[in-house]
């Protein structure tokens, strides 16, 4: 085992960690639509039972194998596989990571965009059509989103470049607590909208007959995104976490903090669209179109929310995109500082380099690239589908089985229970051991094949 690896200083960090790769786009543009079209609290409550059974355990083989090995992805999948499958292997893992740090910073590129357009006032008085068009103009420009998707990268490298301790650790122990006191702004702003009420009661009203196996397969998906789960993000933050550390419970505390803020997250925003009347969509639109216009269209009450309101919005979109972005960073980058031999600054430079460039693809290809249709995508749509259904889920299949059944079973013992110290941890054990042998790599090959049919 390499002992001159950095580790996280306590439990706290590492959980900041875990929970700031864990809480990012997908919490807020994502959850509280998936919330909103499927049965309000019922869909909250499947989240939970998938986030539960099935993600839960994954994330704990993940985190046993970085943690195990104290190395990353490559090199840790590097001491299962030999020959031409070792070569195969790593084409598999590293293709999501890559693909995904790359189009979640064109994103993030436009969020640093609006928080800097947000600060300056220029939604403080905007209508929905000013909105929804500025948005439809600024995708498919070619600079302006090219220039932020540039400078986001280079401040979530620049804080990777400075290491775990003084550059991730840091970052993270300030900015995940100031994403919850911000959403929880946020949630006191909406719910005192007119009309506002709607929202809330909808959100805690089930409606178990939206639940289909369609929505199933959506939750399942989406915990997976969620928790950064079979991309390596967990494995590598586990390779920097101190063995005195039990790994069941930064596990339940990563995916406690992640439902919790999903789930403030929809009582911040489904209130505000209920409350302006106007139909809840997802993704991009949701974000960077109908919010802005509703968050500012009350104008008439406070000229100073209206201000304050967006610049609030932007900056935790920011935050929690940063946090995400540097996880995966350091997946890429550690993987060439540790298999190729490069140092941190060097890795830095390789990886912002390579994924600026894929990522100034996916950029244009909202504009002057959006003919290039594959699987009727565009390159964005198609690289984000393929990364979320089939990669992730595939990489964690491989993480399951390498653990329930080529792992040495003291080994894994080890490793979940701190040699048997861990009370609780011991007392569950045995129906983990067997539900990550027999039941997870079940479901996860039901998810993958559907998916591949979706
Ligand atoms: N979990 C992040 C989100 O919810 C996305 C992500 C996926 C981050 C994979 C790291 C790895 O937005």
């Amino acid at each position: 085992m390499n002992n001159s690896r950095e580790k996280f200083s306590g439990r706290i960090s590492l959980i900041a960690a875990f929970a700031g790769s864990a809480i990012g786009l997908g919490n807020i543009w994502r959850f509280p639509y998936m919330v909103g079209e499927n049965g309000g609290a019922a869909f909250i409550v499947v989240y939970i039972l998938c986030s539960l059974l099935v993600a839960l355990p994954v994330f704990f083989t993940e985190s046993l194998l970085g943690r195990n090995s104290g190395k990353g992805l490559v090199s840790t999948m590097n001491t299962f596989f030999g020959g031409k499958t070792r070569k195969v292997m790593s084409v598999i893992i590293l293709t999501a990571p890559i693909l995904i740090t790359s189009f979640y910073s064109v994103v993030g590129g436009w969020s640093l965009d609006f928080f800097v357009r947000a600060c300056m006032g220029e939604f403080c008085d905007i209508s929905k059509e000013e909105a929804v068009q500025f948005f439809g103009k600024y995708s498919t420009s070619v600079t302006e989103p090219i220039i932020s998707h540039f400078l986001f990268l280079l401040v979530s490298i620049a804080i990777v470049s400075r290491g775990i301790k003084k550059g991730i650790e840091k970052f993270n122990n300030i900015t995940v607590p100031i994403l919850f006191l911000l959403i929880l702004l946020f949630i006191f702003y909406s719910s005192s909208l007119p009309g506002a009420q709607e929202g809330v009661k909808y959100l805690l009203k089930p409606d178990f007959g939206k639940i289909t196996p369609g929505v199933l397969a959506s939750a399942m998906g989406q915990s997976f995104f969620s928790l950064s789960l079979g991309v390596g993000t967990v494995m590598v933050y586990s390779s920097y976490m101190k063995k005195s550390e039990n790994i069941l419970e930064a596990g339940s505390y990563t995916v406690f903090f992640d439902t919790c803020f999903a789930i403030l997250a929809s009582f911040a925003i489904i209130p505000a669209v209920f409350s302006a009347g106007i139909e809840l969509n997802a993704g991009p639109s949701l974000v960077f179109e109908t919010l802005p216009y509703i968050f500012t269209s009350f104008k008439t009450v406070s000229p100073f929310l209206s201000y304050v309101i967006p610049v609030i919005f932007f900056l935790s979109i920011l935050g929690a995109a940063i946090t995400s972005e540097i996880s995966l960073l350091e997946v890429i980058v550690d993987y060439l500082v540790e298999e190729k031999g490069l140092s941190r600054k060097k890795a830095s430079v390789i990886c912002f380099t390579v994924c600026l460039l894929i990522g100034i693809v996916c950029s244009l290809s909202f504009g002057p690239l959006s003919g290039i249709q594959i699987a009727g995508k565009n390159i964005f749509g198609f690289f984000d589908s393929i990364s979320s259904n089939l990669f992730m889920i595939l990489c964690s299949l491989i993480f399951a089985l390498l653990v329930g059944w080529k792992m040495d079973r003291k080994t894994v013992w080890n490793e979940l229970t701190n040699e048997g110290r861990g009370k609780k941890s011991v007392k569950i054990y045995p129906v983990l051991y067997f539900w990550i042998r027999y039941i997870v790599p079940v479901m996860l090959v039901i998810i993958f094949i559907t998916n591949i049919f979706n």
